[in-house]
């Protein structure tokens, strides 16, 4: 099996699995506890069904659409995800890269390996900074000013993530960043010589943007659990949201806003979107899926805020279904990191060539000339929700 034969999620999922560590393929596969949210996230987009319209002159739909002041040739973007170096040994610059041949957003996590500064360097494409906010406050306020200085296009704050979700995969495998070798992990990583060529070749894993101010997570081998424990600001509120808002004073969305009350206070602080997520079922085990919340956020704050989806998102008609009920674009996290670690930059140039084809073949199958004639009507639930 090789790129050319990836159409779908699974195709990604099991070509990665070929070529990862057991304990790299299980971060990125795993969800929190028992994983019901994990499972949820995707299953609800079958709960409702698109109704097309035809003979609609459709012709060749435009697929384009404006988030963080900046116009996409497409409605989805890459998510921010951690240690993206471990998955290939390009990391980040390849999606960075990928995304921009796709007119479209490469996010940078605060964990990320490789730096702000190369990434702007490398491409001149939109571009997202995720922050986390730090118990040093000084880590958050240096991660501002140089994405600034960088010109990240939007910030996102991710809101979810005050302490670490309770991932289990991650506890039997005995994952680590940097990754070490313990008893469990051995034999895995014997079996990919290849990975582990690459990542002894290419340039130091380190968490690059804060690699200068903690060594914790670069030079000392932590689970992500504790990292994000130790590193984290368990006790960050609206004040520090707003803090960071004014601070970047440019497009700015929180990040893992599930409630309709949160995403009416994130206007009230000055966000100009909301990223609908429960960070892929990694976090809150048992909350709701994205999509059976994006509704009701529309309704209450589209005119407001732009609103954003992740979650789930395996197929086109999945970007359709949530446009079609309120969101403006969706971000994807494990799919494109399973393409990623199947073949580096062209991987993530397969996946996102597979869901710009899905989009466009389905926007003509809908009858819609472009992403404003995707609204509620297209969309009917089977339990009569609307
Ligand atoms: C993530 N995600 C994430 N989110 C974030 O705000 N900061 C981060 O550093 C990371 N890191 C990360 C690593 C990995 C391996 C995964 C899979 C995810 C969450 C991500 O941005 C997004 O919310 C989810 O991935 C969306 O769900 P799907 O598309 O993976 O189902
Ligand atoms: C994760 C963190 C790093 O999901 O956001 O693993």
């Amino acid at each position: 099996m090789n790129l050319k034969d990836c159409h779908n999620f699974q195709d990604f999922r099991e070509l990665a699995k070929k070529k990862l560590p057991s304990p790299i393929f299980h971060y990125i596969d795993g969800g929190s506890d028992d994983e019901v949210t994990l499972r949820r996230n995707t299953e609800a987009f079958n709960d409702c069904d698109l109704v097309p319209n035809v003979l609609a002159s459709v012709g060749s739909p435009d697929l384009s659409t404006t988030i963080f002041g900046k116009k996409i040739n497409l409605p989805i973007f890459l998510a921010p995800t951690a240690m993206q170096r471990l998955y290939h040994h390009q990391g980040d610059i390849a999606s960075a890269k990928a995304a921009e041949k796709f007119g479209t957003f490469y996010s940078m996590s605060t964990m990320a390996n490789t730096t702000i500064e190369e990434i702007s360097n490398v491409s001149s494409g939109p571009k997202l900074f995720q922050l986390y906010v730090h118990k040093d406050q000084s880590i958050t306020d240096d991660l501002i000013e140089r994405c600034k200085r960088s010109k990240f296009d939007g910030m996102c704050l991710t809101v979810d993530t005050l302490v670490a979700g309770n991932r289990e995969k991650d506890h039997r495998t005995g994952f680590t960043t940097p990754p070490k070798l313990t008893l469990q992990s051995l034999m895995s990583f014997a079996i990919h010589p290849v990975w582990v060529f690459n990542y002894l070749t290419h340039s130091k894993f380190e968490l690059a943007n804060v690699s200068k101010k903690t060594d914790k997570g670069t030079n000392i081998s932590k689970s992500v659990i504790e990292y994000i424990n130790e590193q984290y600001d368990p006790a960050m509120d609206w004040k520090d949201a707003e803090y960071c808002v004014k601070k970047w004073n440019g497009p700015f969305a929180l990040k893992g806003v599930m409630s309709v009350d949160d995403a009416k206070r994130a206007v009230d602080i000055g966000c100009t979107a909301v990223m609908i997520s429960n960070h892929g079922g990694r976090q809150l085990d048992g909350s709701r899926s994205p999509f059976d919340q994006v509704k009701a956020i529309s309704d209450a704050v589209g005119d407001k805020l732009e609103i954003i989806l992740d979650g789930g998102v395996r197929r086109g008609t999945h970007v359709l279904k949530a446009i079609a009920a309120g969101a403006k674009a969706c971000s994807f996290g494990k799919m494109f990191l399973f393409a990623l670690g199947a073949g580096g930059q062209q991987g993530v140039e397969k996946v996102l060539q597979n869901m710009q084809d899905e989009i466009h073949r389905n926007m003509v199958l809908m009858g819609c000339k472009n992403l404003k004639a995707l609204d509620n009507s297209k969309l009917i639930y089977r339990k009569g929700k609307f």
